[in-house]
C-alpha cells in the first residue's frame, strides 16, 4: 500500500522564481527521504488562512519568503528564541503542540561564513548595510560569533538605531546613518539592503573597504550585484554572493523538519552552475 508523502513547501508572493524546490529536492534525494515540496503563491491578505489550512490538512512544514516573514510570526503558536529575537520567521514546522516558527537565515549565513568560507569573525569589525527584515534575521547569529563590533548603517538612521537597541543584549552593536559611518576599513561588510538588486548603491564612504575586507551580499544572481562590483573596484579581499547562505538556511530548515542535516557542498555547486535567478 502506498503511503501519502509528507507535505512541505515554500510560501511567498511571488514565488515562481524560488530555488527552494530544487534545493530541498536534492536534500531529500541525498538523504533517502521521500517528501513532497511545492510552491505556494499566497497574497498577503490570505497568508494566515492558507497557512492554517495547510497544517490542518496534515502539512509538515513551510519555508516562508517575502513578503510574509513578519506575518509568519503571528501564525506560529510557538517561536524559537532566535525567531523571537528577529521578530521574523522563515520556517514553520508542525509540532504536536501546534505550529513552530523558526528563523534559519542567520544560522545559514554564519555557517556559510565560518564553515564554507573559513572566515573568523571573533574580534573582527563587521558592517551591516540595511536595517530591514533581512538584517533582523542575521543580527543575533552574527553577534553570537563575538565580533569586536557590529555597525548597522542605514539610509534611515532611526531604523538602524532602533535595531541596534533591540540587540544590545547580544553583543556590541551600533546603529548609524551613512553620513555618520566611520571612514575606516571593516573586516566584513554584509549588504542586507534591497538596493543592490535594483542596481542602486547606498552612499557609504569608500574607505570602509580595505585590502582585508570581505564583502558579502545576501543577494545572489547570474552576475555580480552593484554592491559587489563596487567593492571589487575598491580592492576588497573577496566579493561573495549569498548562494551559500541560501543553501545553508535551507539545510537548517530541513534539519528542523526531518531531524537530519543534509550535506550542502554539492547542492551549492549545482546551484551555482545552474545559475538560477534571484
Ligand atoms: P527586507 O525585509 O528585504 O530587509 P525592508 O524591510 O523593506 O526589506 O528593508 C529594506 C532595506 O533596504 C532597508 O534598510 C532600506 O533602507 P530604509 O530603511 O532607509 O528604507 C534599504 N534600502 C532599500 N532601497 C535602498 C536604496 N535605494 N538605498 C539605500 N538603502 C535602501
Amino acid at each position: 500500500m502506498q503511503t501519502a508523502l509528507d507535505q512541505y513547501g515554500v510560501v511567498g508572493h511571488p514565488v515562481g522564481h524560488s530555488l527552494s524546490p530544487f534545493i530541498h529536492g536534492m536534500f531529500a534525494r541525498d538523504s533517502g527521504q521521500n517528501i513532497s515540496y511545492r510552491l505556494y503563491d499566497v497574497a498577503p491578505g490570505e497568508f494566515h488562512a492558507r497557512v492554517r489550512e495547510f497544517f490542518a490538512q496534515g502539512g509538515r512544514g513551510l519555508n516562508v519568503t517575502l513578503p510574509h516573514k513578519i506575518a509568519a510570526v503571528d501564525v506560529a503558536h510557538e517561536l524559537t528564541p532566535r525567531a523571537a529575537h528577529a521578530a521574523a520567521v522563515n520556517t514553520l514546522a508542525a509540532r504536536a503542540e501546534g505550529i513552530l516558527g523558526d528563523n534559519t537565515d542567520g544560522a545559514g549565513l554564519v555557517r556559510d561564513l565560518c564553515d564554507n568560507l573559513g572566515l573568523v569573525i571573533a574580534q573582527r569589525r563587521v558592517l551591516v548595510i540595511g536595517a530591514g527584515g533581512a538584517t533582523r534575521g542575521i543580527l543575533g547569529p552574527l553577534l553570537g560569533l563575538a565580533p569586536e563590533l557590529v555597525v548597522i548603517a542605514n539610509r534611515t538612521p532611526q531604523r538602524a538605531k532602533a535595531l541596534a537597541k533591540a540587540f544590545t543584549d547580544l553583543g556590541a552593536v551600533q546603529g548609524v546613518g551613512f553620513a555618520q559611518l566611520e571612514a575606516a576599513p571593516f573586516d566584513l561588510i554584509v549588504n542586507a539592503t534591497s538596493a543592490s538588486l535594483a542596481g542602486d548603491l547606498p552612499p557609504f564612504p569608500p574607505a570602509v573597504v580595505g585590502p582585508q575586507t570581505v564583502c558579502y551580499d545576501l543577494a545572489y544572481g547570474k552576475s555580480a550585484t552593484a554592491f559587489l562590483e563596487w567593492a571589487t573596484r575598491q580592492g576588497c579581499a573577496r566579493a561573495l554572493q549569498g548562494w551559500g547562505m541560501l543553501v545553508e538556511q535551507a539545510a537548517e530548515s530541513f534539519r528542523l523538519w526531518r531531524g537530519v542535516r543534509p550535506a550542502t557542498a554539492h547542492v551549492l555547486a549545482a546551484l551555482k552552475e545552474r545559475g538560477g535567478s534571484a
